[in-house]
């Protein structure tokens, strides 16, 4: 899997992504992470990608031609890619989550346009196949969102985790009523910790009734 990440904050990204799961993935060859400076496709020679709001208002809007560049020049880039899906980072898309992680898995490219400053120009909708939002309230930018998005579809790429894994984890089945199932309590020593013990079951060897007992303790509800 390979993201490209258009952004005018790449170096955002050198921390995050870099350490741990997503690190050892890339070692592995599993996915590839490639940043694009959106500055580098502006039109003109002060390297602007805004401008005012047509009809007046607060703040600066992101060029449509800066974005079109860029997202051209990223897909002329990738010319065998035979799945690739171009994202906009928005308040205002979907509301990103488990399935939607999973379901892209089946690209093998995936490029992710983050904005800034006030948002885009309108027409920069019809450029992208969908606009993804991390949730209901307002970032600074896309780079948190795009980190989000490369952070969970990495982790369920074949060879990411260790082998099931991440079947178990939270948000990774649904029960009858279409709600998620949550991971079961873990623990670890010591056996009692301010009055606090682990629930006997699991100190009792038995793992047909462990087994029983994490599944039942999945449909919990969230906290
Ligand atoms: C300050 S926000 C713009 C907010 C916009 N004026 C509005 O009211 O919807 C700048 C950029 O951050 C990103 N962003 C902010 N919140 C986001 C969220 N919840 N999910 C995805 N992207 C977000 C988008 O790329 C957005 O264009």
């Amino acid at each position: 899997m390979r993201f490209d990440i258009i952004t005018l904050f790449p170096e955002m990204f050198t921390g995050s992504l870099s350490e741990s799961i997503i690190k050892r993935a890339k070692e592995k060859g599993l996915i590839d992470i490639k940043l694009h400076q959106l500055r580098d496709f502006s039109n003109d020679k002060h390297y602007n990608v805004d401008d005012t709001p047509y009809g007046g208002g607060k703040g600066m809007v992101i060029k449509v031609d800066v974005v079109d560049n860029a997202i051209n020049n990223v897909k002329t880039q990738n010319p065998n890619v035979k799945k690739q899906r171009t994202v906009l980072l928005s308040p205002r898309g979907r509301t990103y989550n488990q399935d939607l992680a999973k379901s892209m898995t089946k690209y093998d490219n995936i490029i992710l346009v983050c904005g800034h400053y006030e948002g885009f120009d309108e027409r920069i909708s019809d450029l992208v196949d969908e606009e993804i939002s991390i949730g209901d309230y307002v970032l600074t930018g896309g780079e948190i969102p795009a980190m989000v998005i490369v952070d969970s579809v990495t982790r369920l790429l074949p060879g990411v985790l260790a082998e099931d894994s991440a079947e178990s984890e939270s948000f990774m089945e649904k029960d009858s009523d279409d709600n998620y199932l949550l991971e079961y309590p873990q623990y670890t020593r010591p056996v009692e910790h301010k009055n606090k013990k682990v629930p006997d079951i699991l100190l009792s060897g038995n793992h047909a009734e462990i087994a029983k007992w994490r599944k039942e303790q999945m449909k919990r509800k969230r906290s």
